[in-house]
């Protein structure tokens, strides 16, 4: 019997550790959701470079710990507001910094590498160490050209002039190879955290646009 009461008080105490986050970030409807501000200190996780052969593998991301993100997808996954029905989950995290198609379409073409971008934005941990605030969760829905509805939900920034910096020296870097700069606008960028989505992720190629225009809900780092 009391073998018994203290397994009870062992798996309450349990139960209350693994809910502890969420129950101190306290996620209530009508209320601004809480992320935990720790997810602000992308210095402490490493820089993952991206590099391939094929179309689509060359990218820069300034890489997110996904501990602190996986709270949120649990609760718009769970949530029809936010989610509008069940999400897929990419069980990491990310802020795209050089998106693939600006990499295959128009950096690589001028002769600008991967290898070049990945040592711009490792050189003093300088990506990572980026700061930059969280505007709001977004959304972005559309039915894509094959008659598909789509819908992508994610955490959508402001305040991210170190990241922007990071995209400027890439600018700089395209135009002394020859690049053209019309074809190139550091600013022409609308930084995101992806949560989830369904059936695919949807982009600027899908024709939406994941600034503040597709906020839906408050988000504070507390
Ligand atoms: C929810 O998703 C469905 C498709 O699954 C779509 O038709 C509908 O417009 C969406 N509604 C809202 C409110 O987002
Ligand atoms: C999202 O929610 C659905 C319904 O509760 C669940 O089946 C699914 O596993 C969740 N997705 C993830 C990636 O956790």
């Amino acid at each position: 019997m009391k073998i018994a009461a203290s397994l009870i008080a062992t798996l309450a105490l349990a139960a209350t550790t693994i809910a502890a986050p969420d129950n101190k970030h306290g996620n209530k409807p009508n209320k601004p959701i809480v992320i935990n501000k720790k997810v602000l200190q992308t210095s402490k996780v490493p820089f993952i470079p991206h590099s391939g052969t094929a179309l689509f593998t060359n990218w820069v991301g300034l890489n997110v710990d996904f501990k602190y993100v996986k709270p949120v997808f649990d609760l718009v996954n769970a949530t029809k507001a936010y989610g509008n029905g069940t999400l897929i989950s990419r069980g990491e995290a990310h802020i795209t910094t050089i998106p693939p198609t600006e990499y295959d379409n128009i950096l690589h073409p001028a002769g600008v590498t991967i290898e070049e971008l990945n040592a711009l934005a490792a050189k003093n941990n300088r990506l990572q160490r980026a700061r930059f605030g969280l505007e709001c969760l977004g959304r972005v829905q559309v039915v894509t050209k094959d008659g598909v509805f789509q819908q992508s939900v994610q955490i959508i920034l402001k305040n991210y002039k170190d990241i922007l910096s990071y995209r400027n020296d890439v600018f700089k870097l395209f135009v002394k190879k020859g690049g053209n700069p019309a074809l190139f606008a550091a600013d022409n960028f609308t930084p995101h955290i992806t949560i989830g989505f369904k059936n695919r992720d949807i982009f600027i190629e899908d024709g939406v646009y994941k600034g503040k225009n597709a906020c839906i809900h408050p988000i504070v780092a507390k």
